[in-house]
């Protein structure tokens, strides 16, 4: 079920996205996905650090210790970009790299190491999309509860201040946080990933700090970076019932999952269901520091989600799997490009905000063949159907001004290790060799050959077997 849309809310896009010129194609990353050097340098740990030495959290114990030792090797990484074509490179900062404590005093090499990759992205001609937060929050804040404190805002506000005068100059494209109800959820609420903190209103108390974070972070960016362009970047799938008797469980999975944060951020308040879970530690002008104009939605999408209640999942919800015969990818999320459209079209209505698709993109278990090439049909005809969806969104009304694929390269994929790879670019972890894939081709020529997307009929996709959601 998309969610319906709210005829009280305008449709016509405010015009804020000034640094807009043509439509964007770009890839994304996230540091601790790639960036490895995890010792290096004085980076200090982060609650991702602390999760992967968590005996059989991580598939094979995987860690990011070296990742794609992106760290050592981001002028490879972006002349990659380059040969892509792509104008612009979302990627994350880690903020225990440049504030090894989260707090205090700045880490020098780390921030060095930004002054680098923004180097050599500007002399590609790319443009740095930076956001301040891709899940890595520095232990030390842990300790100290991290989002579950209050004070967490105060924190993130100080480390945007530090990036926005150190980088301000080169970097005009901020966002504020990836996909928060996604690590709030998983982190604070099922307790599977990082920090699992998992206790009496750690959930709620993580959600509204998180968005009163965003709303301080982004008045710290306005009045430093002259010239800023700033938006948040979401998670939006449609949340649909296993059987119909799963309707509510489905409602609330929307409201958490999809609404918790954009609805407070953009409209001003928090969804009913959410509300009273979080009112008590809404204290007086919350609201008007948490709506902060913003000039931009990030979106990322990758599939639907099927919901059913579930005594013991957090909030009494939990994933499943979608209904027999529907495609999936290698790791079972459901395909269904369709959604991704209407998805666009009903934030572009419920929002009103120019919309960047900053994640889109489909993971396997992709293997070298005998001639040593990954030929990965089924991450084309995704990327095919997913664009295509899009363009018919475009074509009927949704103000859709760019799609980042995730990902460059194949990188460490939180729980499930390295052995689930969205890269368009193969990497051989034992020798960490990057080998562009088919994907990678099929993604240059979209770009170089056309302006503008054509309409295709999508392609089939294969169903496969797997596992159901994130
Ligand atoms: C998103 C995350 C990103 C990556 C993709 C596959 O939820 O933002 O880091 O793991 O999923």
């Amino acid at each position: 079920m998309v969610p319906k849309m709210d005829s009280s809310i305008p449709t016509e896009p405010q015009n804020t996205d000034s640094a807009h010129q043509g439509f964007t194609w770009g890839v994304s990353t996230s540091s601790y996905q790639i960036e490895g050097a995890a010792r290096e340098d004085g980076r200090g740990p982060s609650i991702w650090d602390t999760h992967c030495r968590k005996i059989g959290r991580v598939c094979n114990g995987d860690t990011g210790d070296v990742a794609c030792d992106h760290y050592h090797r981001y002028v490879d990484d972006v002349a990659l970009m380059r040969d892509l074509g792509v104008k612009a490179y979302r990627f994350s900062v880690a903020w225990p790299r440049v504030m090894p404590n989260g707090r205090g005093a700045p880490n020098e090499p780390g921030l060095i190491f930004y002054d680098r990759l923004l180097d050599a992205l500007s002399v590609a001609g790319i443009e740095p999309w930076l956001c301040l937060y891709h899940w890595d929050l520095p232990q030390a804040l842990d300790d100290l509860g991290g989002w579950i404190n209050r004070d967490s805002a105060g924190w993130f506000a100080d480390y945007a201040a530090l990036i926005a005068r150190r980088y301000g100059d080169r970097v005009k494209r901020f966002a504020t946080f990836n996909e928060p109800s996604v690590f709030t959820f998983l982190g604070y609420g099922r307790g599977t990933d990082a920090p699992d903190n998992v206790g009496v209103a750690t959930l709620p108390r993580a959600i509204h700090h998180v968005n009163l974070a965003h709303g301080a972070a982004v008045d710290v960016l306005r009045a430093l970076v002259p010239g800023a362009s700033i938006g948040a970047i979401h998670s939006w799938q449609p949340c649909r019932p296993s059987e119909p008797t799963e309707e509510k469980a489905a409602e609330l999975f929307d409201t958490y999952w999809n609404r918790a944060f954009p609805d407070p951020q953009l409209l001003g308040h928090y969804p009913p269901a959410v509300i009273h879970t979080v009112e008590p530690y809404i204290e007086a002008g919350d609201i008007a520091r948490i709506c902060r104009p913003i000039d931009w939605l990030g979106l990322n999408h990758y599939s639907p989600i099927y919901a059913k209640s579930a005594a013991n999942g957090p909030l009494g919800i939990a994933f499943t799997d979608p209904p027999a015969g529907m495609p999936r990818s290698p790791i079972g999320w459901p395909i269904d490009p369709d959604a991704f459209r209407e998805i666009l079209l009903h934030l572009h209505q419920r929002y009103s905000l120019p919309i960047y698709v900053l994640e889109n993109g489909i993971g396997g278990p992709d293997k070298l063949d005998e001639a040593g090439q990954i030929i990965d049909t089924y991450r084309i005809e995704y990327l095919q159907a997913y664009t295509d969806a899009m363009h018919v969104a475009i074509t009927t009304g949704a103000d859709v001004r760019g799609y980042f694929v995730w990902s460059l390269l194949d990188n460490f994929e939180w729980n499930s290790g390295y052995g689930t790879r969205f890269g368009l670019v193969y990497v051989d972890y034992p020798t960490l060799r990057r080998i562009p894939k088919a994907s990678f081709r099929w993604y240059r020529d979209l770009i170089k050959g056309k302006t503008e997307i054509e309409l295709r009929k999508p392609a089939a996709i294969r169903i496969s077997s797997g596992a159901g959601s994130p």
